[in-house]
């Protein structure tokens, strides 16, 4: 299963759109480890990968955000700093108990949630805005 960043996720915002794009990648190379057995070997740099991406890509939006005045600043604030304790959470799993299936499934589940329902529905909602105040 290929799951691929399109034209229709774009909000507007080219550091933005750039840093979805990078996730969309992200999570298909961790799919296609896991199609070649490598899940494992694979796993620790999503981690490290995804610290570091949520970091500056929730800081990055939130600022575009205000600068639009974005309605739904809140509640995708609230969305972010969910992400950042699911993923500490699993973190820790990692640490605890290695990258055993759990862990694994775990994983992909919550990136491919993150893709479908806060890149593809809220995040693509900033856009709708953001193209509505400039018409
Ligand atoms: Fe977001």
């Amino acid at each position: 299963m290929a799951i691929l960043w399109n034209k229709s996720l774009e909000i507007g915002n080219t550091l933005i759109d750039e840093q979805h794009k990078k996730l969309f990648e992200k999570a298909d190379q961790l799919f296609e480890a896991g199609k070649q057995g490598k899940s494992k070997e694979y796993i620790i740099q999503l981690f490290d990968f995804m610290d570091d991406y949520a970091k500056t890509h929730f800081r990055d939006e939130e600022k575009y955000m205000l600068s639009i005045n974005y309605p739904e600043y809140n509640q995708q604030k609230q969305m972010h700093e969910s992400f950042i304790q699911k993923l500490s959470d699993l973190r820790q799993e990692y640490e605890k108990a290695g990258a055993n299936i759990t862990v694994i499934i775990g994983a992909n589940q919550f990136i491919l949630d993150w893709l479908i329902n806060h890149i593809s529905n809220a995040d693509r909602k900033i856009g709708e805005y953001a193209r509505k105040i400039k018409d």
